[in-house]
């Protein structure tokens, strides 16, 4: 047997380990940051052996120390590269995870749309589910023409709908009696029956145009108006509505909230509009007998932007003067009645229809004298009438006695302009209907004369400079002077 050195011996392994390496990257790796380990482990392992004088003893020893440094070494780089994987995995989880919780996110904002879409949904029919009531989608025609746009309000006798409707492109409102009306013929007939047809009668640009009366089925009148019917009550087949015209402006009770009480100007010109309207409408024989500034809506006049008008609404409790008052359209002749029910709102009623006795045109005139009172002082003659003392609120109305000095305190008037509104408002507020105007003609007139006289004391005052005009002058003068 040839003896080989300690060198040759290593250098042999060496050449033998660096084939297998050849083919194996990691092993190559492995090899690499073993070599002076592995050297070292066979010399000293021969060293061992040598000293016990067998050559071949030693390289016994030396084999299994290589081979376990070498497994070593390799174990040291294969868990190595399983780390180096555990990172890469962990930075896909991590990614993953990112990924997941943007998802989340989505997720739970789309959560959150539909529960929004839902809620409108809901606020819009205000289905109640567990009525049965069915559901109206936004943006999907309830009658196969219109869509619900919003509720506008809700007053004494009806709901207000803003509808779209999509054959004409056009807003339209959609007025329905309150549910506890329905069941009631006689309140139906007040609200759409012949008297309300007499109000398609009135195509007057002041007036707020009734266009139809017309039927929906009690299910759609349900998801509607959001409350069931008492299908044991004796409903009609078919619920009848009014659709008309949308007005587009506030009004006249919201806008005295937003600004405060009028200049006299602007309440005079106002009252003027509405009398005449009132007047021309009674040509037709109807009076409005609800006229209050939550039916009169203020807007830009579309011939003059720089005027105001009042578009009257709700002809809805109004009356058709039977034929016999015809006889003198113009006047105001009383018109006997055989609806004894005393309506319209508190704070605008007239002594008659607190009694429910006959109304007629003076009925609408004592409205607008609180109305004209409103507008100029921020309150109706008698304050705001309170739920609980309805009573008490009526006694002074009937009594007449109007509160003179309180009111006269609160208006923008002074001398004969203020003792001229007095005598026109307590004429018009009078608590008998013989002691106020007769003809609607004298009531405008004296109001008209009233504002000439406001007007002309404005034009007859000299203009003074406006601040712009001041400073010209000012920076002028020491040029003229030079
Ligand atoms: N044609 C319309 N155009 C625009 N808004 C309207 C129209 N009709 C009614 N509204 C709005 O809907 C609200 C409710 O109207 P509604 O006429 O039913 O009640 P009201 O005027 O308060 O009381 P009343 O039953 O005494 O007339 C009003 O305050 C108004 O803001
Ligand atoms: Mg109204």
């Amino acid at each position: 047997m040839a003896v080989i050195g300690k060198t040759g011996m290593v250098d042999r392994i060496l050449v033998r380990l660096g084939r297998i390496a050849d083919n194996n990257p990691t092993a190559a790796k492995a090899l690499k940051a073993g070599v002076p380990i592995l050297t070292a482990g066979i010399t000293a392992g021969m060293d061992v052996a040598a000293s016990f004088g067998d050559f071949r003893a030693s390289l016994l020893i030396s084999v299994p120390t290589v081979l376990a440094l070498t497994a070593g070494v390799g174990k040291l780089f294969s868990n190595r590269t399983e780390l180096a994987q555990k990172r890469a995995d962990l930075t896909v989880a991590r990614k993953e995870a990112e990924e997941g919780q943007i998802l989340l996110t989505e997720l739970e904002e789309a959560k959150l749309r539909l529960q929004e879409l839902g809620r409108r949904n809901t606020v819009m029919a205000q289905v109640l589910s567990t009525k049965g009531i069915k559901a109206i989608e936004e943006g999907v025609p309830f009658d196969g023409r219109n869509t619900l746009v919003r509720k506008l309000g809700q007053g004494g006798m009806a709901v207000a709908l803003l509808v779209f409707d999509t054959t004409l492109k056009t807003n339209k409102v959609f007025k329905l009696p309150l549910p506890n009306m329905v069941a009631s013929k006689a309140d139906l007939d007040r609200f759409t029956g012949a008297e309300a047809q007499s109000m398609l009668l009135i195509n007057h640009p002041r007036v707020v145009r009734f266009f139809d009366l017309a039927e929906m089925e009690p299910d759609v009148y349900e998801a509607l108006v959001g409350e069931p019917l008492n299908r044991a009550e004796n409903i009609p087949a078919k619920i009848p509505y009014i659709n008309m015209e949308f007005v587009d402006a506030p009004t006249m009770d919201h806008v005295i909230w937003q600004e405060g009480k009028f200049t006299p100007a602007r309440a005079l010109r106002l009252a003027i509009d509405i009398a005449t309207t009132l007047q021309e409408v009674s040509r037709k024989g109807i009076i409005h007998r609800d006229l209050k500034p939550g039916n009169v809506f203020l807007l830009k006049d579309e011939a003059d932007p720089s005027a105001e008008i009042a578009k009257i609404s709700d002809f809805g409790l109004a009356k058709k003067k039977t034929v016999e008052n015809m006889a003198d359209p113009q006047g105001f002749v009383p018109q006997l009645t055989t609806d004894k029910i005393a309506m319209g709102s508190p704070e605008n009623m007239a002594p008659e229809q607190w009694m429910a006795t006959e109304v007629d045109l003076r009925t609408d005139q004592y409205a607008l004298g609180t109305i004209l009172c409103e507008m100029m002082t921020g309150l109706p003659p008698f304050g705001r009438a309170d739920q609980n003392s309805l009573m008490a609120y009526g006694q002074n109305v009937l009594r007449g006695n109007l509160p003179k000095e309180e009111i006269l305190k609160k208006v923008d008037l002074i001398g004969k302009g203020a003792d001229r509104w007095w005598s026109i408002l307590s004429r018009m507020l009078a608590a008998s209907p013989e002691a106020r105007y007769q003809k609607w003609e004298d009531c405008i007139r004296e109001m008209e004369e009233l504002l000439r006289q406001i007007d002309n004391k404005k034009a007859s005052k000299p203009d003074a400079p406006s601040p712009s005009k001041t400073k010209i002058l000012t920076s002028l003068k020491p040029e003229e002077g030079k």
